[in-house]
């Protein structure tokens, strides 16, 4: 699904590639085959592009390309939760902590919601989340977090909980994005199943409290857009335009005149 003028899950590589990660490894499902051909390099494409002296366009499309070997594609042959599509790359990764990106929350940062991450992750060790306060209302919605120290933008969490149906330890909600110890993957290959026969990942990140290991959440500076939801995506797509100077002054004043044509009707 292409936000602006690129598809969504190009934001989150940019994120990570900006953030210092140089492999990659995608977790898809029948059907996404697309995909794999678009992190290929398109030879003819570039051909034509340069071809044409569209040195612009030839620049976006070559950022696209990956290093040979630099990218590996798993497929979750069943929906079983997040935790399980991680587990699926288990062969893929290795005694080093990894970061989990989930494309569907794009985060408008700067820097990058993962390189403040990254950068908390310096001074704190263990495995980290990004996290914000959330209305109570959609708290259900989200993995939550019980909050043992509150230091700042880190909060050091005592427990994860995957959307709970009431009581909520706090308002502080995961978002798609995880530096993970691991361990983790230990914990994964319990294959614990949780709420709708699950594995979640949420739980996964709980076991390493249990084992006596640190886990943080970080309050990241930024905007987040839930772009699994149609209003999210709209909203990101606005939000994204709007950065982008060549699209900003040909918006501002349509958006100005149409939300004005709405109030008055
Ligand atoms: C997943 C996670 C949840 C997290 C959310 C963030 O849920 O399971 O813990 O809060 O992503 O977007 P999903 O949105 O896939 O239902």
């Amino acid at each position: 699904m292409p936000l602006v003028d690129r598809p969504l899950i190009q934001y989150a590589i940019d994120e990570a590639r900006a953030a210092g990660i140089k492999e990659f490894i995608f977790v898809t499902s029948r059907g996404k085959g697309a995909l794999e051909d678009y992190f290929d390099q398109a030879h003819e494409l570039e051909a034509s592009l340069k071809k044409a002296g569209k040195t612009e366009l030839l620049e976006i499309v070559r950022s696209t390309n990956m290093e040979s070997g630099a990218i590996a594609i798993i497929r979750q042959q069943k929906a079983l939760g997040l935790g399980h599509a991680i587990w699926c790359a288990r062969r893929l990764i290795t005694d080093d902590p990894f970061a989990v990106l989930l494309p569907d929350d794009v985060i408008i940062g700067d820097p990058p919601c993962l390189q403040q991450m990254i950068e908390a992750y310096q001074e704190t060790g263990g495995c980290m989340v990004a996290t914000m306060a959330v209305p109570a209302d959609e708290i259900s919605s989200y993995g939550v977090l019980d909050v043992a120290e509150d230091i700042g933008a880190i909060v050091r969490v005592r427990g994860l909980v995957e959307k709970p149906r009431d009581n909520a330890p706090s308002n502080l909600a995961v978002i798609g994005r995880y530096i993970l110890a691991p361990t983790v993957m230990n914990n994964l290959n319990k294959l614990k199943q949780g709420s709708g026969g699950e594995v979640h990942l949420t739980g996964a990140i709980a076991d390493e409290i249990a084992e006596g290991r640190n886990v943080y959440g970080l309050r990241f500076r930024g905007q987040r857009f839930d772009c699994g939801s149609k209003a999210g995506f709209i909203r990101a797509s606005i939000a994204l335009a709007l950065e982008r100077e060549e699209l900003r002054y040909a918006l501002e004043d349509f958006l100005q005149d149409r939300v004005a044509l709405r109030s008055g009707a």
